[in-house]
């Protein structure tokens, strides 16, 4: 793999980049075996988590991911810092860089906003989710997991159901799995559903579609309320139309399908109490994968800032 400062969006990545991070995943995924579970790829640099929007999965995976390398690890919570007395993302950036960091994960409401900060800064910058625009770390620890499950993800058939528009999951997951040469499809409310004209994606608007193409994996996104000025479904009506009830879990199932979400679940609206036990649930695999493929992520970038050894 070419050396590469940042990780923005899956596009921006070759099928060669995407394989190396992926087989990478693998060789780490193994140190978790290990008595011990660091390696000392990273000692010596220091990564910064910087969230201006609320993370369970992304930001504490990457910090252990970073641990795991041997990084040390600061996180600048915003909600404490001094963006609360309106200091603009630029003055932060320049602030923290007088820090010397080698990596910033970065999560903003704003699309584009990890791209302003790569362009400003030495250190390598991972987008770690932009507004409705790209969840690169996300895209990866998914095609993990598929791969994983099922050996590979070539020929494999994904549907993502749910509010695709306001989705950056949805966008960089489908883009890694067409690259992969997955088959993707799209259903959700029509109004959060990319028209047809816009993608080739193939789209359906209900659930006897969806088995009727036969997926392998049935992939459910957040409905994202903090996306949309109104809630644009109540939630049990959302569940009837859209979300993975006991009746379609009992056909999942005697389908064998899987069934993955990014997170975090809104019970009762995408998944019913028992899809969360449900036997090929690889929810549990994705939060798992995502330490592995975040660890692969900061171990491939290679930060611009000054080395004086
Ligand atoms: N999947 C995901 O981005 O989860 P968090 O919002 O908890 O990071």
């Amino acid at each position: 793999m070419k050396p590469r400062k940042d990780l923005l969006t899956i596009g921006d990545l070759s099928t060669e980049d995407v394989n190396t991070i992926l087989d990478s995943a693998t060789a780490m995924k193994d140190i978790f075996t290990k008595s011990v579970k660091k390696v000392p790829a990273l000692k010596g640099k220091s990564v910064l988590t910087l969230f201006y929007e609320p993370s369970t999965r992304t930001r504490s995976s990457f910090e252990v991911a970073a641990h795991r390398l041997s990084a040390d690890v600061t996180t600048f919570t915003v909600s404490t810092s001094s963006v609360v007395k309106g200091e603009s993302v630029h003055d932060t950036i320049d602030t923290l860089m007088s820090m010397k960091m080698d990596y910033i994960i970065v999560r903003h409401k704003n699309s584009g906003i990890p791209a302003v900060i790569a362009r400003h800064c030495k250190a390598a910058v991972i987008n770690a989710g932009d507004g409705a625009h790209a969840h690169p770390s996300q895209a990866f620890l998914d095609a993990f997991t598929i791969r994983e499950k099922y050996g590979t993800v070539a020929g494999k058939r994904v549907v993502i159901i749910g509010d695709i528009l306001h989705s950056r999951v949805a966008r960089s997951t489908s883009t890694i799995l067409k690259r992969l040469g997955a088959e993707v499809a799209y259903m959700g409310p029509g109004p959060l559903v990319p028209p047809q004209a816009y993608t080739d994606i193939p789209r359906f608007t209900n659930w006897d579609d969806v088995f009727e193409w036969k997926p392998d994996v049935i992939y459910l996104l957040r409905v994202q309320n903090e996306r949309i000025d109104t809630p644009f479904f109540p939630a049990k009506d959302y569940h009837q139309a859209f979300g993975v009830t006991d009746e379609r879990l009992r056909r999942i199932d005697d389908l064998n399908l899987s069934i993955m979400h990014p997170g975090p679940v809104n019970r009762g609206v995408e998944l019913c109490d028992a899809a969360m036990d449900y036997r090929n649930s690889l929810i549990c695999n994705q939060v798992e994968n995502g330490i592995a493929a975040r660890m692969s992520i900061l171990y491939h970038l290679t930060p611009q800032t000054q080395n004086n050894d």
